[in-house]
């Protein structure tokens, strides 16, 4: 037995930010952002917070999986800008949609989140733990950028992804995970300062910071390594995958990977132009796209492909 996706939801804020509205408020343009990420437009969160829009994309997923929230065992969410530190986005998610009967917990793997979050669900069902499963990848990154520095602010978006996982005769064949905590300082994030009464300092919150292109030298190695390690220890031709789904970080990072496989680009969608860098939200929002398109049939071989923060990775082989 095995996980098999069953339905897929995403859901994104209505508000759309284009290049040139943000090279109103920083020192930009279309021109180069475009060019250098492939972004065009980004959505923004005003009133929605991360498990708003978790809730709402994994309503979707149900629906789509023909699955009711009493029904599920588990939800993960995975997602680096949570409304709380607890109680978690998932519990959250669960008291908005009733899945009374479901545990949830956040997990947090930056960019991997939503591979990660599959990962763990699938080490659930090989033990026979549990049979159905909600992950979501979600974020509202908005509120962790530094709108005053124009090498990040344009790179992020706000949005949700999910999918309901059953337990079934066929779906994932085989994943892996992989972490380089050394590298940790290339994408970083600080919730904590000192801030208490011995030293006298306020708590403050602290910001996105980048070193681009660490994340991107970390992205064109470690990415396509682990699809080729996918598909060598599962025997399995790259003319037989139809679809290698990467995390959306950006084009270029994409275009290298596929140089690196040997591969076509017509076998690597993309929908980073609309939404942006969507970290963990990203996979499936592509993968729900591609639904709605009609691009995914039974039995498509198919690679997913996370990267991020931490660092961390994670690919998964798996049937449609
Ligand atoms: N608009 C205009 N100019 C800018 C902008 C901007 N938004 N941002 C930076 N610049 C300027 C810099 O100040 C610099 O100017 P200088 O030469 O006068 O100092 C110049 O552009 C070049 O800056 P670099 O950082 O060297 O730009 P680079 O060509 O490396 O492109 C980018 C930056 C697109 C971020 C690239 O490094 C990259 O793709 N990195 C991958 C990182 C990534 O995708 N991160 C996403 C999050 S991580 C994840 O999801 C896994």
């Amino acid at each position: 037995m095995t996980a098999r996706i069953a339905g897929i939801g995403a859901y994104v804020p209505e508000t759309i930010v284009t290049n040139d509205d943000l090279a109103k408020i920083v020192e930009t343009s279309d021109e180069w952002i475009s060019s250098r990420t492939g972004i065009r437009e980004r959505r923004i969160s005003t009133k929605e917070g991360t498990s708003d829009l978790a809730a709402e994309a994994a309503r979707r997923a149900l629906e789509a999986a023909g699955v009711k929230p009493e029904e599920l065992d588990l939800i993960i969410l995975g997602t680096s800008s949570p409304d709380c530190n607890y109680p978690s986005g998932a519990c959250e998610v669960q008291a908005k949609i009733g899945a009374v009967n479901a545990a949830a917990f956040d997990i947090s793997a930056a960019c991997s989140g939503f591979i990660f979050a599959m990962n763990i669900v699938q080490g659930f069902f090989k033990s026979g733990i549990y049979q159905t499963a909600l992950i979501i990848g979600a974020e509202t990154l908005s509120k962790v950028v530094d709108w005053d520095d124009r090498s990040t602010c344009v790179l992020f978006g706000d949005g949700a992804g999910a999918a309901v996982l059953k337990n079934e005769e066929s779906g994932i064949i085989d994943m892996l995970m992989g972490s380089d905590g050394t590298k940790g300082e290339a994408l970083k994030c600080t919730s904590r300062s000192l801030g208490n009464f011995l030293t006298g300092e306020r708590p403050e919150l602290g910001f996105m910071t980048m070193d681009g292109q660490e994340v991107f030298r970390f992205a064109v190695k470690r990415v396509p390594e682990s699809i080729e390690s996918l598909i060598k220890r599962n025997q399995t031709a790259k003319e037989d995958i139809r679809y290698y789904i990467l995390h959306q970080a950006n084009e270029r990072i994409v275009e290298a990977v596929a140089r690196r496989l040997k591969e076509p680009m017509d076998k690597f969608p993309m929908i980073i132009e609309k939404y942006g860098n969507t970290s963990t939200a990203s996979i499936p929002l592509l993968l729900d796209d591609m639904v709605k398109k009609g691009m995914l049939k039974a039995g498509d071989k198919i690679i997913l492909s996370g990267f991020g923060a931490g660092m961390t990775w994670g690919a998964v082989l798996l049937e449609w």
